[in-house]
């Protein structure tokens, strides 16, 4: 079957194998060429592995730190003659090349809110690994289940107390144009979006694996946040969205009094923002991205999810001299150089200016449609994509 990309708004409704396949190997020579981490993580269990920041997180504890890892995902697997989504070929591939390395890579394909997974994962764990001495928390959902009362929660995107008016761009067509987004209209559009991204869910699991005995001494976990430049504060930090994330940083001190015994410790990373599945559904924040992966790139300090991580890994969670780097909140900042006082007087300089006319020659719109396509395995000029795909790839560990 030869497979085009279908796009629907912010969404690809089609993904490629083969180029899923070729943006695994990409990420694997990054994380090889920067050589071996220096007391790495060894097991590793990473949820929302198949996409994003967790993928990578999975390829740079694997390739980065010849670490064995279980990954959790909400993918959908190809069947006879149906695709599968972007994160199951990422996943296929993944466990391919971990395979073939001679690593050991399982994978658990559910909802990671609910409890059927965590006790799936826990006894995964138990059976072939015995314990994890790092656990990645990199899930993004619109929704969640709750566990333990069933109530379904919705998160939303918008501002709180008023509206928000700022350019926003549809990157398919690069037409530039105002935005009014209409900010809540009660608390409980805050307390959903909460529930949803906010940091319950990781602390369920980080109680289940520590009551199961399946967490390593000396433990540590790590979730993502974001904050990002003042322009987005209204749609971003201080909306709904910010909410969550100030209750996901705020479990930070919990987990923390949690693995005291262990001698473990948990963390929020604070990342750049890139263009992902998630982060093309926010509105007036794929406009930012594109100028300042423009000014970045002019720079020289342009990163993608993997460059992040690996940095994260190499430069925070595993220095030398055991010593990691937080803001005066406690964070780690692996967003610094998204945030130097240059780029952003730059970025800032140049939203004044964006307009569909001028939008090509002054932000990297370009480089944001090819990472979007790229997330589903497009464009890659490795693959010939007039040649039938390499249909029904399956992902090993799954039955
Ligand atoms: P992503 O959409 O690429 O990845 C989400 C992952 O979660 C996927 O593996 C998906 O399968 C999994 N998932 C979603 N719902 C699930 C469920 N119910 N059960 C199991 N797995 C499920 O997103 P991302 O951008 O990599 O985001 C990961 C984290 O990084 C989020 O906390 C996000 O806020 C944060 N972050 C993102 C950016 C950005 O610009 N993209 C910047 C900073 C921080
Ligand atoms: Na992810």
């Amino acid at each position: 079957m030869i497979i085009q990309p279908r796009t629907r708004g912010f969404i690809c409704l089609t993904a490629h194998p083969d180029g899923a396949h070729q943006s695994i190997k990409n990420q694997i020579e990054y994380v090889k060429s920067k050589g071996k981490i220096k007391n790495g993580p060894k097991k590793v269990l990473v949820i929302g592995a198949s996409t994003g920041f967790g993928l990578s997180s999975r390829i740079t504890a694997a390739f980065g730190s010849d670490a064995a890892t279980v990954g959790v995902f909400f993918e959908k697997p190809a069947s006879e003659g149906k695709m599968g989504t972007a994160g199951w070929y990422n996943t296929a591939a993944f466990e391919k090349e971990a395979h073939e390395a001679g690593l050991y890579a399982k994978s658990i394909n559910g909802d990671a809110f609910s409890d059927e997974v965590k006790k799936e994962t826990i006894e995964l764990i138990k059976k072939d690994l015995g314990q994890v001495d790092l656990v990645v928390y990199s899930l993004a959902s619109p929704r969640r289940t709750h566990p333990k009362t069933g109530v379904a929660y919705a998160s939303v995107l918008k501002p709180i107390g008023q509206p928000f008016t700022n350019k926003t761009v549809d990157f398919h067509t690069g037409v530039v144009s105002d935005i009014t987004i209409n900010p809540v209209e009660n608390d409980e559009d805050i307390s959903n979006t909460v529930a949803v991204m906010g940091g319950e869910d990781w602390k369920f699991w980080i109680e289940d694996l520590k009551a199961a005995g399946v967490l390593a001494e000396g433990v540590q976990t790590v979730a993502y946040s974001y904050i990002g430049p003042e322009l987005t504060f209204p749609i971003y930090r201080n909306g709904t969205i910010g909410q969550a994330k100030n209750d996901l940083e705020a479990t930070v001190t919990v987990l923390n009094d949690l693995l005291k015994d262990l001698n473990g410790k948990s963390y929020v990373s604070v990342n750049k923002a890139l263009v992902t599945q998630s982060s093309s559904a926010i509105p007036v924040v794929p406009l930012y991205i594109s100028l300042l992966y423009k000014v970045m790139k002019a720079k020289g300090t342009h990163e993608g999810t993997i460059e992040q991580i690996q940095r994260l890994f190499a430069e925070r969670l595993y220095t030398e001299n055991g010593n990691v780097e937080l803001d005066s909140a406690g964070r780690i900042r692996i967003d610094d150089w998204e945030m130097a006082e240059d780029v952003q007087a730059e970025v800032a300089k140049l939203w004044e200016q964006t307009s569909t006319e001028n939008l090509s020659e002054i932000s990297d719109i370009e480089g944001y449609r090819k990472e979007f396509f790229n997330l589903f395995g497009f464009q890659f000029d490795e693959i010939d994509y007039e040649k039938d795909a390499n249909e029904n790839v399956q992902v090993p560990s799954i039955e």
